[in-house]
């Protein structure tokens, strides 16, 4: 996804950018109210959909106005009705419908309101507390909602020909594994992760016949062994859950467990100009992981090359993917094992 860096320098420009939190908290309350699975295929009077919601004709008529004015409805002669977008993604009967990921964004609109008091700690706010079973899960098909596309869309683009073993290091759903077992006949994959996370991995892979080429590997990669070797590991939106010294730890086990020529290769959103301040999601993201973690960030292409360098993964390059494609700003960096010594 690529993004207009907000470099403000004037008045207007900032309140542009202070006021840029008007639509997605249109879209929250949309989503709050339930208003695109209950619109289903009809178009709606304002009246009537006030009705069949029970919210106010003056509440509804002004929030429909504002999603139809961003492409979210349609506005026609009598009233509103979905957009093949909204019915495809946004309405709970259809197969698209993206609802874990929906709710994972929307709880995150709370937890950012309290952004002042966490750069005042540091720390977030439920650091104490340890996860729950229905919050990993949770989390877990929201990652799948997440990465379904641009999982195909980046599978298709690395070449795993020669590869016959891949593990998906923190690979929650396994929707990473999946799409490199379609493309890769005699390709079998692994993914570690938490039991919770695992448990939706198992139940994707059950209605796929590319399950029989999946296995899975419960426990914490940080403290526990990583069993087997892989030509392949593939760790996608990890990094920037853990410091510097704690993914430096992770890339020395990853060598261990690397076959020789073996590669591993990160997905992220990478800051990649000199000063570090480009593109703005990998700036923006590290505010997701203040207000989620306790020690993550987001990191430069630089830094993640050097770690990949001490921990012995020599031959370091960045592989480019088409533009639009992938999860964020296609940019993958590779380390690989030398094929002997
Ligand atoms: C942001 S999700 C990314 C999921 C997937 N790789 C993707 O790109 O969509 C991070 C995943 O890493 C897992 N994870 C993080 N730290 C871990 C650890 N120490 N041991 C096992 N799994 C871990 C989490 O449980 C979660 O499923």
């Amino acid at each position: 996804m690529k993004q207009t860096p907000t470099f403000i320098t004037s008045f207007k420009q900032f309140r542009d950018a202070a006021y840029a939190f008007r639509l997605p908290r249109i879209i929250f309350s949309a989503l709050e109210i339930n208003l695109f699975t209950k619109m289903e295929d009809r178009d709606w009077t304002i009246p009537k959909l006030a009705k069949h919601l029970g919210a106010s004709q003056r509440g509804l008529a002004i929030l429909c106005r504002n999603l139809a004015s961003a492409g979210l409805l349609v506005k026609s002669q009598s009233g509103y009705h979905l957009t093949p977008f909204s019915k495809r993604y946004l309405q709970e009967s259809s197969p698209d419908f993206r609802g874990d990921y929906l709710g994972l964004m929307q709880r995150q609109w709370s937890e950012w309101s309290h952004l002042t008091e966490v750069i005042r700690v540091g720390q977030p706010r439920d650091s104490k507390e340890p996860e729950t079973t229905e919050y990993r899960r949770s989390f877990s098909w929201a990652m799948h909602h997440r990465s379904l596309q641009p999982a195909k869309e980046v599978a298709q683009q690395i070449s795993l020909k020669a590869a016959r073993s891949l593990l998906d290091l923190g690979g929650g759903p396994g929707t990473y594994a999946l799409a490199f077992l379609a493309l890769n006949p005699i390709l079998h994959a692994t993914v570690m992760d938490r039991p919770a996370a695992l448990d939706v991995a198992r139940m994707l892979a059950e209605q796929s016949s590319l399950g029989t080429r999946l296995t899975y590997q419960a426990g914490d990669f940080l403290t526990a062994r990583i069993a087997g070797t892989y030509d392949v590991v593939w760790y996608s939106n990890v990094l920037h859950i853990y410091s510097p010294a704690e993914n430096l730890k992770i890339f020395k086990k990853i060598k261990r467990i690397l076959n020789p020529g073996g590669r591993l290769l990160i997905q992220d959103t990478f800051l990649q100009d000199p000063k570090e301040l480009q593109p703005p999601e990998a700036n923006l993201f590290a505010v997701s992981m203040l207000l989620y973690t306790e020690r993550g960030n987001t990191y430069s292409v630089r830094d993640v090359r050097e770690w990949l360098q001490r921990a012995g993964l020599i031959r370091s390059r960045v592989l480019h993917l088409k533009e639009g494609t992938g999860d964020w700003e296609g940019q993958l960096i590779e380390g690989r094992l030398p094929r002997t010594g």
